[in-house]
């Protein structure tokens, strides 16, 4: 487990780049925290340093966002997933979101709550907690 005091967006980034170093592709990552923590932020570097050139925005709306790379030797692809207006099993099904575990694929789901906890077992789980206004304390662990 790593602990990390972050103090601005850009070195919640570079945490984040931090973790992709130990990524090779069918990794699935639950990010936990509160509404403007930093997960989508978190997302975003750990997406360019996998080597997506796209900017990672929200998908607070459209529930998911694929991002294909091309430049890292095993990945190829980053599925980024928020389910905070989630509610119904049948709406998780209507995604089929088990295609998109492939082993070329990294997913990145924001309250993942809403999915099943036996069938996506998190590789590595990211706690970010508000300290103030721009510090945040980030927690990765393997599994759990
Ligand atoms: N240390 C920090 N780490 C991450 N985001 C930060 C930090 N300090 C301030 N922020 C701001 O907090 C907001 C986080 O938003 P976002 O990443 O969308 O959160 P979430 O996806 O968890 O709702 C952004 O506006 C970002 O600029
Ligand atoms: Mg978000």
């Amino acid at each position: 487990m790593t602990k990390t005091l972050s103090h601005s967006s850009e070195e919640t980034q570079a945490i984040a780049a931090e973790l992709a170093r130990h990524l090779v592709g069918g990794e699935f990552i639950a990010l936990i925290g509160d509404l403007g923590a930093g997960k989508t932020t978190f997302t975003q570097g750990l997406a360019a340093a996998i080597g997506s050139t796209a900017r990672v925005k929200s998908p607070t709306y459209t529930v998911m966002n694929e991002y294909v790379v091309s430049s890292h030797p095993t990945i190829r692809r980053i599925v980024h997933c928020d389910f905070y207006r989630f509610t119904k099993a049948e709406e998780l099904g209507a995604l089929e979101l088990d295609e998109y575990r492939r082993l070329d694929t990294v997913i990145v789901a924001e309250w993942p709550d809403a999915l099943p906890t036996v069938a996506w077992e998190p590789a590595y789980t990211v706690r970010i907690e508000h300290k103030d206004d721009q510090s945040r304390i980030i927690t990765i662990e393997e599994g759990v």
